[in-house]
């Protein structure tokens, strides 16, 4: 009766039957632009403090929207969860990969993977005058970069740095043109190289004024201004990186905002809906339960926590401790990434997870996808709590559940971490965390969690 995780059945072109009405696959490449008029519909109105606001990749706003009619919400669900073992593939490696010089490469563009699995934008403008753009957001990245104007490959370029007066290059000498992979000089401009796959970015190492929201302007932003791509994955955005490293959006406002942020995610299943993503120590949670953020020195962009275990209803799982453990050598242990669609977890707590579940249900498991452990009609499902060192959070079933809209099909919208990678690491995701307010404290080395809806 335990079918092992079927996570392969993602990516294969043989999908069941059952599927194909609900997947409508989106190729990435064939997203076109939003229009002029829809971007200034999306401009949102009004700002309150230092907040922007949070679309989804999908949403009427996302430059990825297609002109074809929105698929249901599962299927953009489906979609976003295949795309996952590419992200849990790059998460993996950037928590394993030994670093092998005293030398620390900051990863300013981490390949093709990072591109495909963002699920969240903001808008942000960059120059003077400020051109606006909607970059992805991603917890689990430090860099920030943006197809420039003349890039050969980028499709479409955004910014046009000629007509900035504030942009810069910087130059061979910079501190930071020391922390890019494969620096070079070409004039006395610092550009680097980056091969991901079969496709390679150059893009010179430049400065600009962020605007990123109505009162506050960060000059001298640090972010790589793509030159050329060449190979498939054109990256199609701007990237946002908010993670814990050097060059992240944390450290480069540091003065401004402490290192401290949070935001909460909108629900997939509402598009039209957005989030916020609130920047500074200002109008955050007071009273907010936490745990500490772990620090894992190889992987500085990550915010690591301690999970210690996990509830089925009110029975707490059997889970190998070996499983959850921080290790900053092996890259083991818990994320929280804003960047993986559904949770994922290391097999065996996986499997302990879901064999529980399954229990509870008592039904006939069939599987959708890469969920394992679907019913068809309704059923009476327990919650989820992931218990944490000082925090427990008890997850409501819209963040555990994925039903088809006909209601013919109710799944666990969790899943164990690929086969086919070096699985050491528990990813907390968008669908178990929206809906939430999940708070960034760097300075108290703290991560908060409170419900919040930010969409319905
Ligand atoms: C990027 O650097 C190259 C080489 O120095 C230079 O020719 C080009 O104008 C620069 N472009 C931008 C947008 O910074
Ligand atoms: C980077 O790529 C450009 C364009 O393909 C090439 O001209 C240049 O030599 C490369 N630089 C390095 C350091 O590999
Ligand atoms: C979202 O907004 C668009 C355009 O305003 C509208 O046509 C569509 O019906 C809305 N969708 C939902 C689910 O509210
Ligand atoms: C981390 O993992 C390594 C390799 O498995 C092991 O040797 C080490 O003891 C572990 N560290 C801790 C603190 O558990
Ligand atoms: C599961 O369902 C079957 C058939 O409905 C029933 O016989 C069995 O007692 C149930 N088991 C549990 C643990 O509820
Ligand atoms: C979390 O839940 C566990 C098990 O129910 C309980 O023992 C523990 O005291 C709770 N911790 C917090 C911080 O609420």
């Amino acid at each position: 009766m335990k079918t092992p995780p079927n996570i392969q059945a993602m990516t294969t072109p043989t999908l069941p039957s059952l599927l194909l009405p609900l997947l409508t696959l989106l190729s990435l490449s064939q997203h076109k632009p939003a229009q002029a008029t829809e971007l200034a519909r999306c401009t949102p109105s009004e700002h309150h403090g230092s907040t922007l606001t949070i679309m989804h990749l999908y949403g009427p706003c996302s430059p990825f929207r297609t002109s074809k009619s929105p698929p249901t919400w599962e299927s953009n669900l489906l979609e976003m969860a295949s795309r996952d073992e590419a992200r849990l593939l790059y998460l993996t490696r950037m928590a394993t990969t030994v670093t092998t010089s005293k030398k620390t490469i900051v990863p300013i563009a981490s390949g093709r993977q990072i591109i495909q699995s963002t699920n969240y934008i903001v808008r942000v403008s960059v120059g003077t005058p400020p051109q606006p753009l909607l970059m992805a957001m991603d917890t689990s990245n430090d860099a920030a970069w943006i197809p420039c104007a003349g890039c050969v490959g980028c499709s479409p370029s955004v910014f046009d740095s000629t007509k900035s007066s504030t942009y810069k290059t910087l130059g061979c000498q910079a501190v930071q043109c020391k922390q890019v992979p494969n620096p070079s000089c070409t004039g006395s401009a610092c550009t680097f190289n980056l091969t991901y796959g079969s496709s390679t970015i150059q893009a010179n190492l430049s400065q600009d004024t962020f605007t990123l929201t109505a009162t506050d302007t960060v000059p001298d932003y640090t972010f790589g201004c793509l030159q050329q791509v060449t190979g498939t994955s054109i990256p199609p955005q701007g990237l946002l990186g908010l993670g814990r490293g050097s060059f992240s959006l944390p450290s480069q406002t540091q003065s401004l905002y402490q290192s401290t942020f949070s935001y909460c995610l909108p629900s997939f299943k509402s598009l039209n809906f957005s989030g916020s993503l609130r920047l500074g120590t200002v109008g955050q949670p007071i009273r907010i339960k936490s745990t500490p953020l772990l620090k894992n020195p190889r992987r500085p962009s990550l915010y690591y926590v301690n999970m210690i275990g996990i509830s089925v209803g009110r029975r707490l799982v059997d889970i190998p401790t070996a499983t959850l453990e921080f290790n900053a050598s092996t890259g083991a242990g818990t994320i929280f990434d804003s960047g993986t669609a559904v949770t994922r977890l290391v097999e065996p707590a996986y499997n302990a997870v879901r064999d529980e579940f399954r229990r509870r249900i008592n039904g006939t498991v069939s599987t959708l996808g890469g969920f394992d452990t679907c019913y068809m009609g309704p059923i009476i499902a327990p919650t989820i709590t992931l218990h944490f060192t000082g925090m427990n959070v008890t997850l409501p079933l819209d963040n555990i559940l994925i039903r088809s809209t006909s209601g013919s099909l109710t799944c666990l919208a969790m899943a164990a971490a690929p086969a086919n990678v070096n699985s050491v690491l528990n990813v907390i995701a968008n669908m178990q965390q929206q809906n939430h307010r999940v708070l960034i404290d760097v300075p108290n080395s703290r991560l908060g969690v409170a419900r919040e809806m930010c969409s319905s």
